[in-house]
């Protein structure tokens, strides 16, 4: 089964790796996925403890069918290969994907590839199992999309991150995942967002939408949500349990949605197999090959959903 369908995303909590109350708070969330940072969320001076803490909460489990993923340091620092080694070493068997961040080019992606493999032969771990998911955080991040999607089998997923993406572009603004203000016409980031998915799609990963800070704005973090839902998205991340019904709610399909596009299927796999015709009439809806593929979309998202 593809990346696309195969884990559901939904909703993918932000945890600060350096907080075990917040890590503790986070077993309890409905969300599809959570990364324990130890990038952004931890000061510096906090690193090396952090490690510890996320190893120790991987461990520990209580995670119940949620995607586990650590996000570690950018290749840019000093911490990168540690945090690698750290967790794998001491969690593998308890990871699912680790979030590589502010990835600029194939080879930051090709180096973790690289070295989770050597770390999953010498524990015994199962190779290629952990996947990898690319943040894609500024300009030559974008223009080098399409090599960093393909750069590895075990990329599941391409993850915007519109804060630094901001500030990597000069744009004038402080309201993270918000239209800039003075910004009339349109969706100011529609292009990323866009060419994010082309690349995620033409290799069959997920594509994942960034934070939105204004945590207590639910009906901002709804309208930025439904944007990216519409185009395709395949979840938000969510820094707040305010967020997470959201978050599982934009990205799923409605129940009316979902009930249609399983009787398209029904009745166009009835029109070709029984009655041996390539295009049939459901009510006034035309159906075809391409109307079975798009059913398939939301009947895959929908079930992923449980609904
Ligand atoms: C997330 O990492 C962001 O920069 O928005
Ligand atoms: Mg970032």
């Amino acid at each position: 089964m593809s990346a696309t369908v195969s884990r559901s995303r939904r909703s993918v909590l932000a945890v600060p790796g350096s907080n075990p109350r917040f890590i503790d708070k986070a077993r309890g969330l409905a969300v599809d996925a959570f990364f324990l940072d130890l990038e952004d969320a931890v000061a510096p001076l906090e690193k090396d403890a952090a490690r510890d803490t996320v190893v120790a909460a991987l461990n520990e489990g209580g995670w119940d069918g949620k995607v586990r993923t650590v996000r570690v340091n950018d290749l840019t620092t000093e911490w990168t290969y540690r945090d690698v080694i750290t967790v794998v070493e001491g969690a593998g068997a308890a990871l699912d994907c680790l979030v590589l961040p502010k990835v600029t080019e194939a080879s930051h992606v090709r180096w973790l590839d690289l070295l989770l493999t050597q770390i999953e032969r010498a524990n015994g771990l199962e190779v290629g199992r952990i996947g990898i998911e690319a943040q894609i955080e500024d300009a030559r991040g974008l223009v080098n999309v399409d090599d960093i999607a393909a750069a590895s089998p075990r990329v599941e997923t391409l993850v915007y991150g519109p804060a630094d993406f901001m500030a990597s572009l000069n744009m004038k603004t402080l309201v993270v995942g918000e239209q800039p203000p003075g910004y009339e016409p349109g969706d100011a980031y529609h292009y990323v967002l866009m060419r994010m998915l082309m690349a995620a799609r033409a290799n069959d990963l997920q594509a994942i939408d960034g934070p939105y800070l204004q945590i207590r704005d639910v009906e901002g973090f709804r309208r930025a949500a439904g944007r990216t839902a519409a185009l395709g998205y395949d979840g938000k991340w969510v820094l707040h349990p305010s967020q997470v019904e959201a978050g599982n709610e934009i990205y799923a399909p409605s129940q009316e949605d979902y009930d249609h596009a399983e009787l398209i299927l029904d009745a166009y796999e009835h029109a070709t197999t029984v009655q041996r015709r390539g295009a049939v009439m459901l009510g006034d809806e035309m159906l075809d090959e391409a109307s079975r593929k798009m059913a398939l979309v939301v009947a895959g998202k929908g079930r992923a959903a449980g609904l």
